[in-house]
C-alpha cells in the first residue's frame, strides 16, 4: 500500500463518483495500456515496459491491463483470465511498484466502454477503416473481421482520455491509435467544452532507441507476438539458453562492418537492443564493437548484454506468479482508485453532451424508484 498518496490518488478520494466537474489534473499524469495476449516480448519490454517503470518516478502513473481490447480475437475465456494474471506478475517482476503507480484491469472500470461509445458518435468510420492495424489484422483475421478490430483504436483513446493523462508511453507501432485520440480529444473539446478542455489531449512518449524492435528472423518485420516467427522472438521470460540461442541465430546483413543503416536492418536491430541493455547510445555500441571480429561477437556480446536486463524479471516472476490472490488484490485496488478519476472525468463529460442526470440530480431520481 501506498505510504503517500501520489496526487492521482489524492483526485480519487477528493473527486471520486462526484458529478461536479473535474479539472485536468495539475501534476504530469501518465497512462498506458497493453494486452494480456500472448507472452510479452523484448519489443514490449525495451519499446514500452521499461518506460512504464521509469514513469512511475516522473509523474502519476496509471497502468491499464486491457482485457477488453483482446476480445477482438477468438480467446478461450479461462486462458484470457489467467493470462491477465501472467502480465500482472510479470509487469510487477519487472518493476512496477503498486505504491508507485495504479496497475489494474481495464474490465474493473466500466467507464472505458460507456466513455468509448461517445467518442464513437464523434468518430469517422472511414478514418478508422483506414487505419494501418486494422488493414492488418483484417486481412490476417479473414473468417471474421468483427467490429471490435474496427472500433478498437476508439477503445484506446476513452483508455487514456477518462483519466486526462498527458502523456502516453508507447512502442513506434501506437503512432497512429495516438494520432486519433488526440484528434477525438480535441473535437469533443472543440464541440462541447466550450472555452474549457474538458479532455486533455495527450502526447505520446515513444522512446529515442527501441521504439521498434525487430523479428531476429526477419528483421524488416517488427517482433510481434502475432505474425512474427517464433524463433526470431526473443520472450521476457525466456530461459538464459533459450536467448543466448535466438539472438545468435539472428539474421544480419552482409557485409562485417558493425554500424546502423538502413541497408543493414539485422545489425541495426541488435546495436539497438544492446544499446538499450547496457543503458548506453547506439553510437556507443558502435565505438565499443569497433575492435569485434565480425558478427559473432556482436551477437555473443547482445546476448549476454540481454540475458542480463532479463534475468532479474524471470528470477522474481515465479514467486509473485504464484499468489494469485496478492496479483488480485493490486488489480483491485488499482481499479478503485482508477474508477474514482474516471468517473469524475465521467460525470464531466455526460454533463457536457448532454446525457444523464442533470448534476446532483441523479441520487433523488435513485430515492425516488426504491421507495
Ligand atoms: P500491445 O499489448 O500490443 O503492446 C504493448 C506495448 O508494446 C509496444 N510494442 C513494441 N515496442 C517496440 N518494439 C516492438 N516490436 C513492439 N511491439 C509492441 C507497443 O507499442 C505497446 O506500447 N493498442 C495497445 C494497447 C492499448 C493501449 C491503450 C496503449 C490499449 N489501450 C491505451 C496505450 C494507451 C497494444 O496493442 O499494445
Amino acid at each position: 500500500m501506498p505510504a503517500e498518496p501520489t496526487s492521482a490518488q489524492a483526485e480519487t478520494s477528493a473527486n471520486g463518483g462526484s458529478s461536479q466537474p473535474a479539472s485536468a489534473p495539475a501534476a504530469l499524469r501518465i497512462f498506458s495500456g497493453i494486452q494480456p495476449t500472448g507472452d510479452k516480448h523484448l519489443g514490449n519490454y525495451i519499446g514500452a515496459i521499461r518506460q512504464y517503470v521509469a514513469g512511475q518516478d516522473r509523474g502519476d502513473a496509471l497502468y491499464c491491463i486491457v482485457d477488453l481490447h483482446a476480445l477482438t480475437v477468438a480467446h478461450d475465456p479461462d486462458v484470457l483470465r489467467r493470462s491477465v494474471y501472467d502480465l500482472t506478475a510479470l509487469l510487477v517482476a519487472a518493476g512496477l511498484d503498486a505504491a508507485r503507480c495504479l496497475l489494474f484491469r481495464q474490465s474493473d472500470v466500466p467507464e472505458h466502454t460507456e466513455l468509448s461509445w461517445m467518442l464513437c458518435c464523434l468518430t469517422e468510420v472511414g478514418r478508422l477503416q483506414r487505419m494501418h492495424q486494422f488493414r492488418d489484422k483484417s486481412v490476417a483475421q479473414r473468417e471474421l473481421v468483427n467490429a471490435g478490430v474496427l472500433f478498437y483504436p476508439v477503445l484506446q483513446a476513452a483508455d487514456v482520455l477518462a483519466y486526462r493523462a498527458h502523456e502516453v508511453p508507447v512502442g513506434e507501432d501506437q503512432r497512429e491509435h495516438l494520432e486519433l485520440m488526440r484528434d477525438v480529444a480535441r473535437r469533443f473539446n472543440s464541440r462541447f467544452g466550450g472555452s474549457r478542455e474538458v479532455l486533455v489531449v495527450p502526447e505520446h512518449r515513444i522512446p529515442e532507441v527501441g521504439a521498434r524492435i525487430m523479428d531476429l528472423q526477419e528483421p524488416t518485420r517488427k517482433m510481434s507476438t502475432t505474425g512474427g516467427t517464433e524463433e526470431g522472438t526473443v520472450y521476457v521470460l525466456d530461459e538464459p539458453a533459450v536467448i543466448e540461442r535466438k539472438i545468435r541465430r539472428a539474421v544480419t546483413d552482409s557485409g562485417a562492418g558493425i554500424v546502423r543503416g538502413p541497408d543493414k536492418p539485422g545489425v541495426s536491430n541488435l546495436i539497438e537492443i544492446m544499446a538499450v541493455a547496457r543503458g548506453c547510445a547506439p553510437a556507443d555500441v558502435e565505438t565499443q564493437m569497433a575492435s569485434a571480429r565480425g558478427y559473432g561477437d556482436l551477437k555473443a556480446a547482445v546476448a549476454q548484454a540481454t540475458v542480463e536486463m532479463l534475468a532479474p524479471i524471470r528470477d522474481r516472476y515465479a514467486e509473485l506468479r504464484a499468489d494469485e490472490r496478492a496479483l488480485e488484490a493490486i488489480l483491485g485496488a488499482g481499479a478503485q482508485r482508477a474508477r474514482g478519476i474516471a468517473a469524475a472525468t465521467l460525470a464531466d463529460v455526460r454533463q457536457c453532451i448532454g446525457v444523464g442526470a442533470v448534476s446532483g440530480a441523479s441520487s433523488a431520481t435513485i430515492d425516488t424508484v426504491s421507495a
